[in-house]
């Protein structure tokens, strides 16, 4: 049997929709895997029941099919689904790191990014990779149609999960068609912002390029308490605050010892719109 720990993931950090992403340091899913004749999988965890166990409906068990690799696979869920964490991207790399290596495929990590996508598919409709891309390589990594780019960093993070539920379905059909080419230009310019601030390990240059008008607004707007979460981040010295992944978690950058403080007045002002929250104080990693 192997095991296999993949981290959790926040896509997006604003102005990088579906390119971006960053490993964190905690929660993790933790996958076992044995061969077997066919496929079967058991999830135990945070939100398990609301997991499919049939393969043809799991992230992981598209994983299996595509590297042709069956097994009796058991994932212990510590990212809870549907909180924008990349739950389904944990268990997918975590999959493909087990049964590339269980059934000796010798695929690299970079190699193992667009199979452990496949299983993205099932989930929000489009095989995007800013999730598990991070979850298999750590860091920050940038996900284009020609490949993945990755560097280590280790800036400071606040993700603080409300008990809401959007899934990734509802967040892409909200995002625009279209966009006004100076929202692009600005957005551009943030995102590079950003990427120069992962590579020097500049918090305050990360929170700075997460600005983005195009997509992030939208998004916001279905998530109960956002403006007042994001402003009691920024009062306690967060550098920048934008939504995780595809929503509801909501992401705090910032210095390490602004991190506990961060977490409280996040913590808090959920609680004062009347939802229940849970924070994870973090580093990329
Ligand atoms: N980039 C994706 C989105 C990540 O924001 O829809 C969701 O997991």
């Amino acid at each position: 049997m192997l095991t296999v720990r993949a981290p959790a993931t926040s896509a997006n950090l604003g102005s990088g929709f579906d390119v971006f992403g960053v490993a964190l340091g905690a929660p993790a899913d933790v996958v076992r895997v044995e061969r077997a004749p066919e496929t079967t999988i058991s999830i135990t965890g945070a939100g398990s029941q609301y997991i499919p166990e049939d393969p043809k409906k799991n992230t992981v068990g598209a994983v299996a099919e595509a590297l042709d690799a069956p097994a009796r696979i058991r994932i212990d869920k510590g990212v809870r689904p549907s909180s924008g964490l990349g739950s389904s991207a944990a268990s997918a790399a975590a999959a493909a790191v087990a049964l590339n290596e269980l059934y000796g495929r010798g695929l690299t990590r970079e190699e193992l990014v667009p199979i452990a996508a496949e299983g993205e598919a099932l989930v929000s409709g489009e095989a995007h990779a800013d999730n598990v891309a991070p979850s298999l390589l750590g860091g920050f990594t940038v996900v284009t149609d020609g490949g993945v780019t990755q560097v280590d960093t280790s800036i400071p993070l606040v993700a603080c999960l409300p008990e809401i539920t959007v899934s990734t379905r509802d967040a892409r059909a909200v995002v625009p068609e279209h966009a006004r080419m100076d929202n692009v230009v600005d957005t551009v310019g943030n995102a590079a912002t950003l990427a120069v601030g992962m590579a020097r390990n500049d918090p305050e240059l990360v929170g700075k390029g997460m600005a983005d008008e195009i997509v992030t607004p939208e998004r916001t707007a279905l998530i109960d308490g956002y403006a007042q979460v994001r402003d009691a981040a920024l009062e306690a010295g967060a550098t920048g605050v934008t939504v995780s992944g595809a929503g509801p978690g909501v992401l705090a950058v910032c210095h390490h010892a602004d991190r506990r403080a961060i977490a409280a007045a996040m913590l808090d002002a959920f609680d004062a719109a009347g939802i229940e929250s849970r924070a994870y104080q973090t580093t990329v990693g």
